[in-house]
């Protein structure tokens, strides 16, 4: 397989909406009860002209993964994305790393998260942060593999479901 990693630009916007909503679905739609709590979710988040104004943001730095010119996985770092633990330093959000299922056997994750740690290191940002679904065991061993460590806990709601999210740090 012929994998290629570039940052996106808003002419990825379709590709990336495509991506996250199938992606997301793949990893947690098991989670919802209710179908149209996740639905409502794809339309607030991932819709076309949702994601085309977050490609556009300065603070924003996307990637797409391609796997024989096939879109498989995305990346998105949040540059100066404040934490309370560190009020003092610079600190930036992996706030996406999402590959599509058949084809994480590829190892494209890794390839991403070095992408990321590199833009991470020239804007010399001091901690990178990121919130995981604390069920999330693949990701998370992945992200310890790579030097994160849990600090925090975080909850957010979708719809009618309520998630707990283990906060990982990863200092520079
Ligand atoms: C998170 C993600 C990008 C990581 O990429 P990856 O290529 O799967 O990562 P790796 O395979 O290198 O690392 C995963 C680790 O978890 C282990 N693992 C694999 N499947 C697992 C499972 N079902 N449960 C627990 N651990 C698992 C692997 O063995 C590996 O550890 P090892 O290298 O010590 O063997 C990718 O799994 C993905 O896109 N997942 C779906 C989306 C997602 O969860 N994104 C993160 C949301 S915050």
């Amino acid at each position: 397989m012929d994998i290629l990693i570039r940052k996106a630009t808003t002419h990825d916007a379709e590709y990336i909406s495509l991506l996250g909503r199938i992606t997301f679905d793949e990893t947690f739609g098991h989670l919802f009860e209710d179908r149209k709590d996740l639905l409502s979710y794809f339309e607030n988040t991932f819709s076309v002209p949702k994601i085309t104004s977050s490609l556009s943001k300065k603070e924003n730095v996307f990637w797409i993964a391609f796997a024989n010119q096939l879109p498989v996985g995305y990346a998105k770092l949040k540059i100066d994305s404040p934490l309370d633990d560190f009020p003092n330093h610079k600190t930036s959000q992996l706030q996406k790393i999402y590959v599509l299922k058949d084809f994480l056997a590829l190892k494209i994750g890794a390839k991403l998260q070095e992408e990321l740690f590199k833009e991470v290191r020239k804007i010399n940002s001091e901690v990178l942060w990121l919130a995981i679904l604390y069920t999330n065991l693949r990701a998370i061993n992945f992200y310890q593999k790579y030097g994160f460590k849990k600090s925090s806990k975080y909850y957010h709601s979708i719809g009618k479901e309520n998630f707990e999210f283990d906060v990982m740090i990863k200092e520079f």
